[in-house]
This record gives structure tokens, sequence and C-alpha cells, in this order.
């Protein structure tokens, strides 16, 4: 059996806003619907690898309050063990999110709540579960600090490491270093190298870049056009499915990232891994929502086969 996968994120409440257009500054306009759900990438990641077959543990910080107690239903709904720290001060934090009704597109604020305070000190006291990793995925939403810390760990031990760099940040030299894989989608691959990313062939180029940059390999996620694989010599472009409709494409990154996970915990080829990534995002799209949209394993394993 491989290791479990560990994943350092947080959780936030998606307020998702469905409406034609957002407000203008001072304005009020009357939107479609309205919906309350689990959200924030960490734990959306979580979500996804546990419901497509990993054994996921996810280090994070929650409020004792009912956003605090909706994530503990969300993971122990999904298998996702919680490996969380409870403060009595703060709140469990929340995400505004437009959701654009013509195209399912998306804009969105994100108030960490307590798992903004999420620190070195709280990455050491999980170190030995880190260093027992198959994969250790993180992303941005959490101090920067406790990023990096968790990746020097999960390094030193021959842990898989994957960095997701959403929402895009500036990152001190030397972090790419510490990433076995970066997954950065468009805007994040431009802000991280300068570069305008708009196809798979403007993604390869950016890839190299961050590769040159310290990244062991990079994949970049193109929504409809699929993902560009990059490590070594090496450039694939794998296309996305088409699993339906789109429906809200808000956390399909997070999907790729999580079903990614699992096969690399298994020990699939990278290209096989960014398929099986490429087929998690492809079904989440088809459903409104971010983590309640991630297939099971038999739903993107049936998908792989169409
Ligand atoms: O990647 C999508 C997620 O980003 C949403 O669930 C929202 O919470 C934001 O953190
Ligand atoms: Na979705």
């Amino acid at each position: 059996m491989p290791g479990p996968i560990v994943i350092l994120g947080i959780f936030v409440a998606d307020t998702a806003y469905r409406a034609p257009r957002q407000p203008r500054m001072g304005e009020t306009i009357l939107g479609e619907g309205f919906k309350l759900g689990p959200g924030g990438k960490g734990s959306n990641q979580a979500v996804a690898a546990a419901r497509a077959g990993g054994d996921v543990h996810l280090v994070s910080r929650l409020a004792r309050d009912a956003f605090g107690d909706l994530a503990l239903k969300t993971w122990a709904e999904a298998g996702v063990t919680p490996e969380v720290t409870r403060t009595d001060d703060g709140y469990t934090g929340a995400a505004y999110i437009f959701v654009e009704s013509g195209s399912g597109d998306n804009a969105i604020i994100v108030a960490p709540g307590v798992a903004g305070d999420i620190s070195e000190e709280d990455i050491d006291a999980r170190a030995d579960l880190i260093r027992s990793a198959s994969v250790f995925v993180t992303q941005l939403e959490q101090p920067l600090p406790a990023a990096i810390r968790a990746l020097q760990i999960a390094r030193e031990a021959g842990v898989t490491t994957v960095l997701n760099p959403a929402p895009a940040a500036p990152l001190p030299d030397g972090t790419l270093a510490l990433c076995d894989w970066l997954t950065p989608n468009e805007s994040e691959a431009e802000a991280l190298t300068g570069l305008p990313v708009t196809d798979p062939a403007t993604a390869e180029a950016a890839a190299r870049t961050l590769i040159l940059m310290g990244a062991g390999g990079v994949v970049v996620t193109l929504g409809a056009q699929g993902a560009m694989l990059v490590q070594g010599d090496r450039a694939v472009h794998l296309p996305a499915i088409d699993a339906g409709p789109v429906v809200e494409t808000t956390g399909a990154g997070d999907a790729f990232n999580g079903g990614f996970a699992v096969a690399l915990s298994e020990g699939r080829t990278p290209e096989e891994a960014v398929r099986f990534g490429i087929a998690t995002a492809g079904i989440s799209v088809t459903r409104p929502g971010t983590a309640p949209s991630m297939p099971s394993r038999e739903e993107i394993e049936a998908a792989l086969r169409a």
C-alpha cells in the first residue's frame, strides 16, 4: 500500500451567487440563485482525492463554529481524515463566489478566517505524518511559511511534492526547487513567469521557464483546452474530456489536483496522472458547487474508458 496523501490547505464555506453579471460599486442587483456549500482549495482537493480513492489526510485549522462543523461533516462523508487544530477564537472562513449564469465562470473573494493562522508550528506537529506520505499537496491560501515548511519536510523525506500555486502569489527564491510538480492554471503560470499563457504552446513556454526556476515538472491546466505536461525534454498536451454541458467551473483546478495526486500516489506515470486529473475535473464542471461536485472513482474510470 502506498503511504497516505497528505494535503495542507484551508476550508471555507462557499457562498455562491449566480447572476448574469457582477454589480458595479454602489449598485444592487437581483441574483438568480444562491448556494452554501463546502469549499476552500485544500479541502476541495482533499475531497476530490478521497472520492477518487485516496487515503487522504488534511492538515488545517478550524474554529468552533457552524462552518467548522460543516467542514468536519464534509470530510467525514468524503472519507478525509482531519488533522486539524480547532480554536475557540476567530471564525472558520468563507468565500464569496460570483458565478456568471451564462458561462458558469466565476470570481471569488476568500476570507480564510483562522486558517489564515496556520503556522510552521502546526506543520512541525504533523511532521511525522508528512514524512509518511506518498504524495504531499499544498496551495497558497494559507500562509506561505507553513506551505514552505511542509514542502521542506516532505522533500527531505523523499515524498513526492505537488504545489498548486493558487491563488497566484510571488514565491521566495528556492520555493519551486521544493516542488516535484507545479500545477498552475493559465493566469497563475502567467503571474509566476510574466509570460502570456493562452494555449498549449504558450503554456509549454511558461512551463519551461518554471522548470528553469527550479520546478521538477509542470502541469499547466488550460480549462477547456485540457492541460500541458512538461517534464525534462518531454512536453505532452492532453485534451480535456467532454462529460456534458458545463454548469460551474469553480473548483475544477481542485478536482484536477485531487485526481492527479491519487494517480501519482498509485505509481502511475505522469501522463496517466494528468489524464486522471483531467477526467476528475471534466466531470466536476458538469455539476454545481465545488467539493460537492467531485466525482467518485467509478465515475472517473468510466470517463477514462469512454
Ligand atoms: O478553487 C475553488 C475554491 O477557491 C473555492 O471553493 C473557494 O472557496 C476558493 O477558495
Ligand atoms: Na463544479
